[in-house]
């Protein structure tokens, strides 16, 4: 596809300018392989409809792509069961940090949405029932539509989120009593543990991403969601991918993104392109500060926004 807009130049103007910030943030400390990395690392890709990619900075290295997996597990588990998850898990923005408790007593084990950790344990859990292998069935579908046959779990990290797994454990729990797990919590702890440490780049992510800038269609022009799913994970991402910054996320950026506490962001131009950005330094709600600041940049020098 030929483009009025070159984005390489973009992407080169965008590394320059972050370069030159000073505030990083921190990377995440709660387990050692997220702590030991550099905060100065920085990638971003854009992926065009048709898998043309343009990089730059460390767009080709392998991160922990953590939360920005929920958006997978949501499309694959809506492809499966449509309609049928939402009577398990709501469409509102918490206004709460992703690990938080508070809200599900009160909402009778019903997680507002998707994207914190409390609704990603449903929708995994959903996930695992229907195929029997949640993270595999993740792995194989980013796979296909990055065209990287090298992605996997690292499974050092899988195992370190298990041993401080305990607040996951607490949520998982908890959603049984009122009877929203349907598998045995440990088994959904590895499953989620595992979607969790799945690692990929910046090229990886914004390809695999693409079926939603494509309005449900996979890679290989088979249909994944239909167009109004396709919205539906759109819209969700726009007002719930990241957490209790969601609001000043759209005022900033504009665009469904969706992030992960190994420093990623994934962003959706419907119609348009997909856009990773990774730097592992995060501020206080988990997002990348870089990465942030990096996708404000993008839409402001492109107008590319939803709005
Ligand atoms: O559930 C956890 O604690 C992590 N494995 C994933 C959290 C995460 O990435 C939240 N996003 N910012």
């Amino acid at each position: 596809m030929s483009s009025p807009l070159t984005f390489q130049p973009v992407l080169d103007r965008i590394a320059a300018e972050i370069e030159q910030t000073p505030g990083r943030g921190r990377p995440a400390d709660y387990i050692p392989a997220l702590a030991a990395c550099d905060p100065r690392s920085f990638g971003m890709a854009v992926a065009e409809l048709d898998g043309t990619v343009y990089g730059v900075g460390d767009w080709r290295q392998p991160f922990s792509t953590q939360s920005i997996t929920k958006v997978f597990t949501l499309a694959l588990d809506l492809a499966h069961e449509a309609d049928e998850l939402w009577e398990h898990v709501g469409r509102e923005p918490s206004g709460n940090p992703f690990n938080s408790l508070v809200q599900l007593e009160y909402e009778n084990g019903i997680p507002r949405n998707p994207f914190i950790n409390a609704g990603a344990l449903v929708v995994t859990d959903r996930l695992h029932t229907q195929t029997g292998d949640a993270a595999g069935t993740l792995l194989d579908f980013l796979r296909a539509e990055s065209g990287n046959e090298h992605l996997a779990i690292n499974e050092d990290v899988a195992a370190s989120e298990s041993a401080h797994g305990d607040r996951n454990a607490a949520l998982g729990h908890f959603m049984a009593s009122y009877g929203n797990i349907g598998n045995p919590v440990p088994a959904l702890l590895d499953a989620y543990f595992r979607q969790c440490s799945v690692e990929a780049s910046c090229a990886d992510l914004a390809l695999a991403t693409g079926f939603l800038a494509r309005h449900g269609i996979r890679a290989d022009g088979s249909r994944l969601l239909t167009m109004s799913q396709a919205k539906e994970v759109n819209a969700v991402m726009l007002t719930c991918g990241t957490y209790d910054a969601a609001g000043e996320f759209a005022y900033r950026v504009g665009l469904p993104g969706k992030s992960g506490v190994g420093g990623g962001i994934i962003a959706v131009v419907p119609g348009r392109c997909t856009v990773c950005v990774w730097s592992p330094g995060l501020d206080g709600h988990g997002n990348s500060v870089a990465g942030v600041a990096a996708l404000d940049r993008f839409t402001t020098i492109t107008g590319l926004s939803v709005f």
